[in-house]
């Protein structure tokens, strides 16, 4: 049945830390998102802001990848990447996206879904500049997703365009790298509870107002 040494599929785990109820939950998913993050940083997750993204591709496939909450601005989530990565092109010809978080530390999973935009060219400059050096250069270097010859060769990139900026602290933002921000219709709360009666709260905007609901887990 299984090749792993242990049996996975007799790993159980009893969920027993926390409840979620209508009436506890903010009237504001975001500002509910918000203190679950909190609640996750100071918790010490591992990687609190790190969320699964997923996209779709022209005909219908769809693809995940972990990416970094870098933003909550007016409601909406931020993230960046190479606009011409995989993620990058997919959301160029179909905005519609889905996140996901997921803090085993709280037993707890956030799903959210909506479309995307991309941030504006200042706004992705401004966080470009706020990076390390290194990780500007690592930027521009990495044509990202895409087939390369060798680790050598990726790294041959990066030493060139390094001596070629050396003494600088800053390189220009590629063009084609910058931030997206998904502006959410839906967002589910889940909080496990014990025999599996997890606690699954749903808000869906429907003309322009937040429906909350309870979904069975
Ligand atoms: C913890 C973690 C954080 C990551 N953060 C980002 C990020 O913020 N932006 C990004 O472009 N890729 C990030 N990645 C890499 C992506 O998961 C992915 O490998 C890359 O973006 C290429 O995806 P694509 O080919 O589907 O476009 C991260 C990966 C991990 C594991």
């Amino acid at each position: 049945m299984s090749q792993h040494d242990v049996d996975i599929a007799a790993l159980r785990k009893d969920y027993t830390r926390a409840g979620l109820e209508e009436h506890t939950v903010h009237s504001d998913p975001i500002v509910q998102f918000s203190s679950w993050l909190n609640e996750a940083i100071t918790a010490e997750a591992l990687e609190p802001t790190a969320m699964v993204l997923s996209t779709v591709s022209e005909s219908g496939s769809p693809s995940s990848r972990v990416v970094l909450l870098k933003g909550l601005d007016g409601g909406s989530m931020q993230f960046f990447t190479n606009y011409l990565s995989r993620k990058g092109r997919e959301l160029s010809g179909n905005p519609n996206a889905s996140l996901l978080f997921f803090w085993p530390e709280l037993e707890r999973q956030v799903r959210i879904e909506g479309n995307v935009e991309r941030l504006s060219p200042e706004a992705s400059t401004a966080y470009f500049h706020s990076r390390p050096f290194e990780s500007q250069l690592g930027a521009a270097a990495s044509p990202q997703s895409q087939v390369i010859p060798s680790r050598v060769a990726l790294d041959q990139r990066f030493t060139e365009l390094a001596a070629a900026n050396a003494g600088r602290t800053s390189i220009d933002r590629p063009e084609h790298w910058g931030g997206f921000a998904l502006t959410p219709s839906m967002i589910e709360f889940w909080q496990g509870r014990p025999s599996r009666m997890h606690d699954r709260i749903r808000f869906r905007k429907s003309e322009g107002a937040w429906v909350v609901e309870r979904l069975a887990p």
